[in-house]
């Protein structure tokens, strides 16, 4: 488990550019669980995921992992952080050593690096072929994919995204999260995602914390949170645009997405 206490982050303290990025934060993410985290630009979330993975100092409050306070070197071999535009980091000659380079790093053998080489190439969709390729020959989304198998081979418990679907286009975004979620939510691991999509968000997530000016405006279900229209326009976000669509037409159900969509229609079609 994870267990954010009551913390608080300034930048620049004392400068004429100190910025507060983070007021009192308090949430648990619970093994196996998808956790959102939604919010306007500038609302603190790259700030709180970066707390979360131990790569920015805690100044005020504490983050606990498996009971381990966020300091401990322990907890590095736990989290995975995959950044925004994480392809940005690519610097290895093939794919195969940028994979490689995370689980040689934590000074595994041979036998068992290309083993986790193999298993995160078909966990997020690159064919074996490309293992011997440059990564800077491949397109944005394969790269993006190279990028996400690099932490995926350390097999982390737990794995935080900033935007993992950012500046794809449709199709290669779609399929990335049906890889991403599909594959590696069976492997039960436990994700953060920090996501704009209020799609991606109720398709995926189980819960969701929304962050408004650094404090926490709500924590709950997406189906809860998309009910709350006041919360959403403070925290300057939208349901999804099934969601808003149905409402326009005056169907109040609380649908979410697609499928729930098409099973509604199809329910009451001489009514609609
Ligand atoms: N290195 C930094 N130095 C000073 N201020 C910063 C720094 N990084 C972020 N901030 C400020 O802290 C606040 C929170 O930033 P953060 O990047 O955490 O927001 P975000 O929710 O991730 O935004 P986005 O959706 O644009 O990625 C913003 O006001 C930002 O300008
Ligand atoms: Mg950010």
């Amino acid at each position: 488990m994870i267990s954010v206490k009551n913390i608080s982050y300034t930048y620049m303290t004392g400068t004429p550019f100190e910025k507060t990025a983070l007021k009192n934060i308090s949430f648990d993410v619970a093994e196996g669980e998808v956790l959102a985290v939604a919010g306007h630009t500038g609302s603190g979330k790259s700030t709180l995921i970066q707390i979360v993975a131990g790569l920015i100092d805690l100044q005020i409050g504490a983050v606990e992992i498996d009971n381990l306070p966020v300091a401990d070197k322990k907890i590095r071999r736990l989290v995975g952080i995959v950044f925004q535009y994480p392809e940005h980091q690519l610097f290895e000659e093939t794919v195969e050593r940028d994979i490689a380079f995370g689980p040689k790093n934590f000074g595994l053998d041979d036998a068992e690096i290309s083993a986790r080489v193999e298993e995160a190439m078909r966990q997020v969709g690159l064919p074996a072929e490309l293992k011997n390729v440059s990564p800077f020959e491949l397109s944005g989304g394969q790269r993006r994919r190279v990028a996400i198998a690099g932490i995926l081979a350390l097999k982390p418990k737990y794995l935080i995204l900033d935007e993992p679907t950012a500046g794809l286009d449709p199709l290669a975004k779609e399929n990335l999260l049906k890889e991403i979620f599909g594959v590696i939510k069976k492997s039960g691991v436990t994700i953060i995602l920090v996501s704009h999509n209020m799609e991606d968000i109720a398709r995926f997530a189980n819960r969701v914390v929304v962050l408004a000016q650094g404090k926490i405006l709500f924590v709950g279900t997406p189906r809860e949170l998309f009910a709350q229209e006041e919360i959403l326009s403070r925290a300057g976000l939208e349901p999804p645009p099934i969601t808003q669509l149905l409402r326009k037409l005056n169907i109040d159900e609380n649908i979410l997405s697609l499928d729930e969509a098409e099973k509604f229609i199809l329910k009451n079609w001489r009514k609609v």
